[in-house]
């Protein structure tokens, strides 16, 4: 089968491998769409907080056709169309997986969407529900909002019953946050954004500040952010886009009575597999609904796997871009 690699941190190959075989309680599946994201690029460049053995095949999101299945597979069987959530492995024709992490989809998703509804909308629900604990009137401020997981934290804080802000650096990017539910958007790009960004989430929350902010981009903006929270608002940190991991003064968590909560949904996927599957239904239910529905920026051929990358290290990526096998 043909295969995505990484033999030396930084690169990338594509070759020949040969099909993996399911083990126990495992599921072998046709990879039709893998979704990049961009923790794929720390993984490739070596800098992620989880790293597999050399050499390896990168990507955590697929979706694809149930080929065949290990002894003890209950959950789906062959001819089953899935979405796959998983460490390292999805930038592959093939892939085994633990049928735990195969999660069924409804017919009307396509291969492409149902991948690009993977990590980054399953971290997004995760930071809203589980960790945020949001609420429906509450106002949410969405940083990075036209990416991945911000668009769609958009996009289910919305379908939530929540007033959403949305944090964006071009005006490309404003109009899709608002054209997937955001009420207000501010620009990152402003001169002085430690006052801007307070500034206008005050003026729109009537001085009460954000309730929840999910906070992706770190630095600048993440400062900024922790000064426009409003009193027992939560700050759910995502990541760290921009580059630099900021340090927090706890005299802004002790003052307004806010938490600032960590999120790595991997762990979900990994210590609450049953809940993580249970959220993945709910996300397609809401799919169903039509209240939430991913954008697929560009689809790329395997082969052109570094243009994919290199679009997303650009920060150019509205929604998503998915690799497809066809
Ligand atoms: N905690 C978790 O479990 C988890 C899971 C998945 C992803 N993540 C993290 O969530 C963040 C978003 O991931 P994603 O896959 O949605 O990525 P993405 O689609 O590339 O979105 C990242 C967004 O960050 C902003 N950004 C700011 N500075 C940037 C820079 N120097 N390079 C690239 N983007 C920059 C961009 O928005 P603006 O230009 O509008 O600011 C961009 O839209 C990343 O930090 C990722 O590591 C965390």
């Amino acid at each position: 089968m043909k295969a995505l690699m990484v033999k030396q941190f930084g690169a990338l190959v594509v070759e020949e491998r040969p099909a993996p075989v399911p083990g126990t309680g495992e599921v072998l599946v046709d990879v039709h769409a893998a979704g990049v994201n961009f923790p794929d690029l720390m993984v490739i460049a070596g800098t992620y907080q989880n790293l597999p053995p050399l050499p390896f095949i990168p990507g955590k999101e697929c979706a694809g056709i149930v080929k065949a299945i290990g002894p003890c597979v209950t959950l789906v069987k062959p001819g089953d169309r899935v979405m796959v959530q998983i460490e390292y492995g999805a930038f592959a024709a093939q892939i085994v997986a633990k049928q735990i992490n195969c999660h069924a989809i409804p017919d009307a998703l396509s291969f492409t969407e149902a991948a690009a509804i993977g990590l980054s909308y399953m971290t997004a629900y995760f930071a809203l529900v589980e960790r945020a604990q949001l609420k429906p009137g509450e106002t949410v401020l969405v940083t990075g909002a036209a990416g991945g997981v911000g668009l769609a934290a958009v996009q289910i804080a919305k379908a939530l019953g929540a007033h959403v802000i949305a944090a964006v650096d071009s005006p490309e990017k404003a109009a899709v946050a608002r054209a997937n539910g955001a009420g207000h958007v501010i620009d990152t790009t402003v001169a002085d954004l430690r006052n801007a960004l307070r500034d206008e989430v005050f003026a729109v929350t009537a001085k009460r500040g954000a309730d929840v902010i999910l906070e992706q981009v770190g630095g600048d903006v993440f400062d900024a952010c922790l000064r426009a929270i409003a009193w027992c608002g939560r700050m759910v940190v995502i990541g760290f886009a921009s580059g630099r991991i900021p340090d927090i003064k706890a005299g802004y968590i002790l003052v307004k009575n806010i938490a600032v909560i960590g999120l790595q949904v991997s762990d979900y996927r990994d210590r609450q597999p049953e809940k993580f599957r249970a959220m993945g239904q709910q996300l397609f239910e809401l799919y169903s609904a039509g209240k939430i529905k991913p954008h697929v920026m560009a689809t790329y051929a395997f082969e052109d796997a570094a243009l994919a990358l290199k679009a997303v290290q650009d920060g150019k990526v509205i929604g998503k871009v998915v690799l497809t096998t066809a």
